[in-house]
């Protein structure tokens, strides 16, 4: 039931893609048609599985009028011989992700490199007159490379299990750079890495799998970072996070290189220059699909928001929040205070400033039950989650909320004017329910346990 319709597509779509292979589980659709959709520019990005001949798939893609490709694993190399152009940092890295559409063909340029620049200056990490240390010699170390020399890193190790690959690598930067920045170092003798504050990047591929070990383990080495940055953003704790995190260093996944370079891309296809605060929604939904889902539930008070969602939050591992309590905490005084000092609207201001800054995954959050009437509140719950409307009649809603004092729109003087009330309610707030709702659970002469049994199908 959106309340408006980003998906259509018309004869003025233009279509930006992907070329890869696979691309089956890429993330970036989700980033660019986020971005579209909250821009409401009429573009539409798509996957494109490209197993060989790549020179005929970008002059395919240019042929058919494709605005932009990014290109991914395996022909970020490959790619380079297909286009008109290629930007200079591009070259130097030697891997294109990102085509931008020009005058007779695609320029090629690398926006891994400046995107990890962007996540580390977000973290307020410099990597200025620093050592910094590699872990891995692959395709993702090049970006990492390139950025070090490029933000003039003071050294720089590349550790490797095997040797030749550090030394190939590093033997190309040294020679960008025309200085011998670069070190070599097999990972069997990392104990040769200068003991100083150093920033850590893990290039690896080891924590995508269950049961990965770290490529050096041994905390007097770690013991060394400053700083740590995982590559690998699935699962969202690797070993090497986990090794960081225990021994007190900050550090942060890949994640924030995924999105940022998925930015810069948008931004050379489109000029668009996007805001901090666009970047963090499509964050946070990136999060959501890689992390968990958030269930959202609302309804009138005493739909049972509360005791279902703290039972399907139990059973399923995740977080649970009850908006009106985090909203209490926040304010230091109940409800019921607030809505004597600052009025409904006051207290509905408060609603709207919360759910603005909201930023969690894999929780349930219950709602207060009046969340809903601002359509501003609505959009930016459907923005945070998944929506379920718990839905109840007068009479079920009646026989729950008659003895609970806690609720000032439900002060009467009677049973009559309290269902009086309830009514009113009802019907003047059953749009709004809809409108706001991804799903409908009816709640009428049902147990806790099997409603939140129909919560937890929806959110499987
Ligand atoms: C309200 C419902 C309450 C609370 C406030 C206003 C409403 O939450 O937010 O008293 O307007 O329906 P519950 O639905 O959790 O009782």
């Amino acid at each position: 039931m959106p309340e408006s319709d980003h998906m259509a597509i018309s004869g003025t779509t233009g279509v930006l893609g992907l070329m890869g292979n696979p691309v089956r589980h890429t993330l970036s659709p989700l980033i660019h048609n986020t971005l579209s959709e909250e821009l409401d520019r009429d573009l539409k990005y798509l996957p494109f599985p490209v197993e060989e001949d790549v020179p005929s798939a970008v002059r395919g893609a240019y042929l058919l009028g494709i605005q932009g490709m990014n290109v991914t694993i395996p022909h970020k190399k490959a790619v380079i011989e297909a286009l008109v152009s290629l930007d200079t940092a591009a070259e130097m890295i030697g891997a294109v992700n990102t085509l931008v559409r020009v005058d007779g063909g695609f320029k090629g340029y690398n926006t891994d490199m400046p995107g990890l620049g962007r996540a580390l200056r977000q973290k307020g990490v410099s990597l200025a007159g620093r050592q910094v240390v590699i872990l891995g010699a692959g395709g993702a170390s090049r970006a990492v490379c390139a950025l070090a020399l490029s933000e003039g890193a003071e050294k720089v190790y590349i550790l490797n299990r095997s040797l030749e690959k550090a030394v190939e690598l590093a033997e190309h930067f040294n020679r960008c750079c025309g200085e011998i920045r670069m070190m070599p170092l097999s990972a069997a003798d990392y104990a040769f890495v200068p003991k100083r504050p150093s920033v850590f990047f893990q290039c690896t591929s080891l924590g995508l799998h269950e049961g990965d070990g770290l490529l050096i383990d041994d905390d007097r080495f770690y013991c060394m970072a400053e700083f740590g940055y995982d590559l690998v953003y699935n699962p969202a704790e690797t070993p090497f996070l986990k090794k960081l995190k225990g021994l007190g260093i900050p550090c942060e996944n890949g994640l924030s290189m995924l999105l940022q370079q998925g930015i810069i891309a948008y931004e050379l296809w489109t000029g668009t220059v996007i805001s901090d605060e666009l970047g963090m929604l499509v964050k946070n939904k990136l999060e959501r699909r890689l992390y968990g889902d958030n269930l959202i539930l609302v309804g009138y008070m005493g739909s049972g928001k509360s005791t279902t969602g703290r039972m399907v939050a139990g059973r399923k591992g995740m977080s649970f929040l009850d908006m009106d309590a985090a909203i209490e905490e926040e304010a230091g005084i109940t409800i019921r205070e607030i809505f004597e000092r600052e009025g409904e609207q006051g207290f509905r201001d408060r609603e709207t400033a919360f759910l603005k800054k909201l930023s969690v995954v894999n929780t349930v959050i219950a709602t207060g039950g009046g969340v809903v009437l601002r359509k501003e509140n609505r959009e930016l719950l459907r923005k945070c989650g998944r929506v379920v409307l718990l839905s109840a009649t007068e009479e079920t809603t009646f026989q729950r909320v008659k003895n609970d004092k806690n609720r000032p729109l439900l002060d009467a003087s009677g049973e009559r004017e309290l269902k009086e009330k309830i009514r009113r309610m009802l019907e003047n707030r059953e749009a709004a329910y809809l409108a706001a709702a991804d799903h409908v659970v009816v709640t009428d002469g049902r147990s806790a346990d099997s409603i939140a049994d129909e919560l937890q199908d929806i959110l499987a």
